[in-house]
């Protein structure tokens, strides 16, 4: 069985609550929910994860490496500034896909700057919740035949 990694940074636990406006009102849960009802009918394994802390980002790529097939990162505020989460994600060896809800592009200067894009093999940003649902398709796409 193939298997995907879910990786949320810092403040998506907060979604739904968190300057809806941009972020929109669904929640982490409602995203996570979704995502395994996609996975479970692909047939893939999911596993997600949520955390605040850079440290604590890099050691789960690291421990993904040989353990998941892609990996699906949002790393939030982290995307703008983490050599660390970068050199994690190029070094671990596992295809990575990077998500954003909001259009980075189109925000703040300092937001328009992804460290993490050039070791991803493509970037989805914009499409609020959907943003991960497309990621999924997107990571099934780079898998190969199913494992038995
Ligand atoms: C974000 C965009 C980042 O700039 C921001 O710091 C986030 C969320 C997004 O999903 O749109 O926390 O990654």
């Amino acid at each position: 069985m193939h298997k995907i990694l879910v990786i949320h940074g810092p403040n998506l636990d907060l979604l739904g609550k968190r300057e809806p406006g941009i972020y929109g009102t669904t929640t982490l849960n409602a995203i996570n929910k979704n995502l395994k009802g996609q996975a479970k009918k692909a047939k893939i394994g999911l596993t997600i994860m949520q955390s605040n802390h850079e440290g604590e980002i890099v050691d789960i790529i690291g421990d993904a490496r040989k353990k998941y097939d892609v990996i699906i990162i949002n790393p939030a505020a982290y995307t703008h500034t983490s050599v660390a989460i970068r050199d994690a994600i190029a070094a671990c060896g596992v295809k990575t896909i990077e998500v954003h809800l909001s259009n980075i592009y189109a925000r703040e200067e300092f937001r328009q700057t992804s460290l993490v894009a050039p070791v991803c093999c493509g970037s989805i940003s914009g499409f609020s919740h959907n943003s991960y649902s497309l990621a999924l398709l997107a990571a099934l796409s780079l898998l190969g035949p199913k494992k038995k």
